[in-house]
Formats: C-alpha cells, structure tokens, sequence
C-alpha cells in the first residue's frame, strides 16, 4: 500500500503520551519540532519551481495549487507559534539538506514530493496530532487546522508517488540511484533526534523517539518498494547498498549543477488538445477536473 492510501494502521501509536505546555522543558522541545516544520512549510512553497519543469497542464494545475497550500501552511504554523507564545528557532542542518532545492526534476520528484512530503506527513499526523494535550484549551483549533494540513499534504505525497512512478517509467535507470537516495536519506534521519537522546529515557513522549524512528523507516522502505525503488526481496547487504548509495550521490551531486529544463512552451498545444485536424476540441481534461480544486471548506477551517 503506497503511503498516498493510508489509514490509521500506518500511524505510530505514543500510547497516549503528551507534552506538557506549561513546563518549560517540554515547550523547547516543542519549540524545536514546530521550528524544523516551519522551515519545511518554508521550503515547501518552492514546490512551484517545479511549474517550470511540468511535463503536463496536469502537473501545471497541481504545483501552483500545492505553492498555494504550501504557502497557507507556512501561516498556519506561524499561527501555532503566536498561540502557543513560542518564537521559532533557525532549522537543524539535518531538516535544511533533506529540504533543499533542487533543480532537477527527476531528483525533486522523489526526495521532496514522494519521501521528503511523507515523512513530513508522519511528524504532523503521528507526533504533533498525538502529543499536543487536548487539555489545554489552545491545542483543539491548532489540532483542527493541522488535520486539514495533513489532508493536503497526503495529496502533495499522492502526487509525488505517481510522479515517481511515471519518471521511472519513462527512465529505468534512476532505479539505482534513487534506492540510493532514500538510503541516503535514510541514514541521515537518526541524527535529527540526537539532542534528545540523553532526555529521552524517562520523557513520556521522548521515550518512544527510537521506536518511531523506527517506524518512519519501515514505512519509507515500503513505500520506496511500493514504488518499485527498493529490490523487493530482503534488503540485500551492505556492498549492494554502498553502490546504491554511491549512484545515488553522484546523481545528487550532478544535480546540483543541472538547470531546470522549461516544458510548457514546447508541449502547450498538444496539453490543450490543438494539436488534432484543426478542430480545436479544447483541453483535453474537462474545465471542471483542471479547476483549482482548493476546498472551500477545507479553507474556511484554517481561518
Ligand atoms: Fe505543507
Ligand atoms: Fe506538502
């Protein structure tokens, strides 16, 4: 099951574990989690980047409606930190390089859309959904406005996955390099949690950070062998994975050399179904499936 379809089963359970939003402790470690997604709903608007590289009106319609719900969260967790009185602190270096831009597509598609946007997903839907006290007065709005985050943000992972699937399709070789990348990614995650590990032991939430992290890579392998990245048989030894992983640098560095390729101009006629018998037929996609699909309702809940 791609992550695009989950339910409650692929949820982490913190066994009723809460922070505690009048000791000061617990509010710094808040203070950190909330900063690392506000950075990341930062970073997220420039998901619009990937207008340029569109290969479709399809994806077209979709950057610059998530930019638009990228941008709405960044807000709305400005608005977490206003209710909460808490200042934002600067993002951990680990948040800053699985966030940062890149400018080829293939490579953006993967590491932001599909894992990067998912693991996003978990820390709001599992720890921030689970772990903010539903005692304290403040948190039932905050926990309203991020269930609506969350709802976008499957989509945002939705479209990732079968992005994916598509490049993949049309590339077979990014296979390698890509299960190197999540790999990568991968080894990277645990170093995020480190300040917390000395408090860990006998905080009621910091206790289960081993066990969701844990749980985060689980998901992220099976996710990355739903999608056909990962070999699907046991994962194969450190040698195979070490290549993988080598792949996947070299095409991340070559990548941060590469410039965006425009699409639009060179596929516009086609896209808008001109191409034909000089009848023009229009779009080939109905006016009502290319609207910007922005719930009114799921809008009017951030207010
Ligand atoms: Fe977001
Ligand atoms: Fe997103």
């Amino acid at each position: 099951m791609a992550l695009a379809d989950l339910d409650e089963t692929d949820t982490y359970d913190f066994k009723g574990a809460t922070f505690d939003l009048n000791d000061p402790a617990d509010r710094e470690i808040l203070r950190f989690i909330l900063s690392q997604a506000l950075y990341g709903e930062a970073t997220g608007v420039y998901c619009g980047k990937s207008l340029y590289s569109a290969g479709s009106l399809e994806a077209a319609h979709f950057y610059v409606r998530q930019a638009k719900q990228e941008l709405a969260h960044l807000e709305l967790f400005a608005d977490i930190f206003r209710t909460l009185d808490m200042k934002p602190l600067p993002a951990h270096w680990v948040i800053k390089l699985l966030s940062s831009h890149n400018n080829y597509y293939p490579l953006k598609v993967l590491m932001e859309h599909a894992i990067g946007e998912g693991m996003v997903l978990d820390i709001f839907k599992d720890i921030l959904l689970q772990t903010l006290p539903d005692s304290d007065p403040r948190v039932p709005l905050i926990k309203k406005k991020l269930r609506v985050v969350c709802r976008e943000e499957v989509e945002h992972v939705a479209w990732g996955e079968k992005e994916t699937k598509r490049l993949l399709a049309e590339k077979p070789w990014l296979k390698t390099p890509y299960w190197g990348l999540v790999e990568l990614q991968m080894a990277v995650l645990p170093m995020l949690v480190r300040a917390f590990e000395k408090r860990a032991g006998n905080h009621p939430v910091l206790s289960h950070l081993p066990g969701f992290l844990e749980h985060v890579r689980t998901r992220v392998y099976k996710q990355s062998k739903d999608l056909g990245i990962s070999p699907s048989e046991e994962r194969p030894g450190g040698v195979k994975r070490a290549w993988a992983m080598g792949y996947g640098l070299a095409l991340f560095v070559r990548s941060q050399f590469a410039r965006s390729e425009s699409r639009l101009e060179k596929i516009y006629i086609e896209e808008l179904g001109l191409d034909g018998d000089g009848h023009a037929g229009g779009s080939r996609r109905p006016a009502r499936e290319r609207e910007d699909r922005d719930s009114p309702a799921d809008r009017a809940a951030l207010d």
